[in-house]
């Protein structure tokens, strides 16, 4: 099989209010017979497709023709204090030379130790210690892929007593010092700061907003005395509502739905994704009325002041 993706497909970032959805196998059959109405990407988990010639990576090829794919990892474990696993890097680099992705990303934690894969994303200690650590794996990873990468912040259910400072810093940090960007689950946000008592849109006042690459969007469960961010429900009314704060912020960023588990048919999650779509364009609506009315505002009052120095002349 030729492993080279024809250049006509290179990478290519989704147009405005493209949104995506995460490809599950439950959806292979109905995406190879139906064109899908609103999802205009793709994210993939990329462990499900690396060391395959099976019909996961033959499916993906096909999809990749239409569609832009974002990679989408879960064992970088960039927060491990052991090395970068050098021989899942390669592994992933043969994906990212296959797929071409507009994206890559991981998440903001480590996932085991001693050979041992927990397959949970582990909360990371936010000392100074970590923050040097992080940093110097962002740029190891970024220098062997050759290219940028983006991490998620993670749903918190514990937190350190010998954290030195908040998530919010510790991420902005990572990123300024290592170029890379954000995948702002907002989701995760509002488990996280359910969870601990924060104020979710402070949260999101404090996030480097010009370095977010990526939205994801998902369901939690409530399981009475916290959040557990499962994927198996639709968003939540106060998940949108950080959705459509932070669009007012920065409206231009690739949002998709994650569900991960009770998986609907593909059309529950494509109206799901339409309500993102619709919050992104009625922001950008709003904001270009805005921009409009406040240069009518400065053509009317520069007229004016022409017209009373003709007069005055
Ligand atoms: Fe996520």
């Amino acid at each position: 099989m030729d492993n080279k993706v024809p250049p006509r497909y290179f990478a290519r970032p989704p147009q405005k209010f493209m949104g995506g959805l995460g490809l599950r196998s439950q959806h292979y059959p109905y995406l190879l017979e139906t064109k899908p109405k609103y999802c205009s990407w793709f994210e993939v988990i990329s462990e499900n497709y690396m060391e395959t010639e099976g019909r996961p990576i033959v499916i993906l090829e096909k999809l990749r023709q239409d569609f832009p794919i974002a990679l989408h990892g879960v064992s970088l474990s960039i927060g491990s204090p052991e090395p970068i696993n050098l021989e899942y890097l390669i592994q992933l680099k043969k994906l990212l030379n296959r797929v071409d992705p507009f994206i890559v990303s991981d998440h903001f934690c480590w996932t085991g130790a001693h050979s041992i894969n927990s397959h949970d994303l582990l909360p990371i200690p936010y000392t100074k210690k970590n923050l040097s650590l992080v940093i110097e794996k962002v740029n190891q990873v970024q220098d062997f892929l050759n290219r940028p990468i983006l991490l998620e912040n993670p749903s918190a259910y514990i937190t350190f007593d010998y954290n030195e400072m908040v998530e919010t810093s510790f991420i902005s940090q990572v990123c300024q010092k290592s170029g890379c960007g954000i995948l702002l689950d907002i989701n995760n946000v509002y488990v996280t700061c359910n969870n601990f008592n924060l104020n979710p849109f402070d949260y999101l006042d404090q996030i480097p907003i010009e370095k977010i690459g990526q939205i994801h969007l998902a369901g939690f469960t409530d399981m009475g005395s916290f959040l557990y961010d499962t994927h198996s429900n639709p968003v939540h009314n106060n998940v949108w509502r950080l959705f459509e704060y932070l669009m007012n912020k920065k409206w231009e960023v690739p949002v998709m739905i994650e569900w991960d588990d009770d998986i609907p048919e593909f059309d529950v999650l494509e109206n799901e994704l339409l309500k993102a779509i619709e919050i992104q364009s009625r922001v950008f609506l709003n904001i270009q009325n805005k921009i409009l009315t406040d240069k009518n505002l400065i053509l009317d009052s520069s007229t004016s002041n022409s017209s009373k120095l003709l007069l005055e002349s």
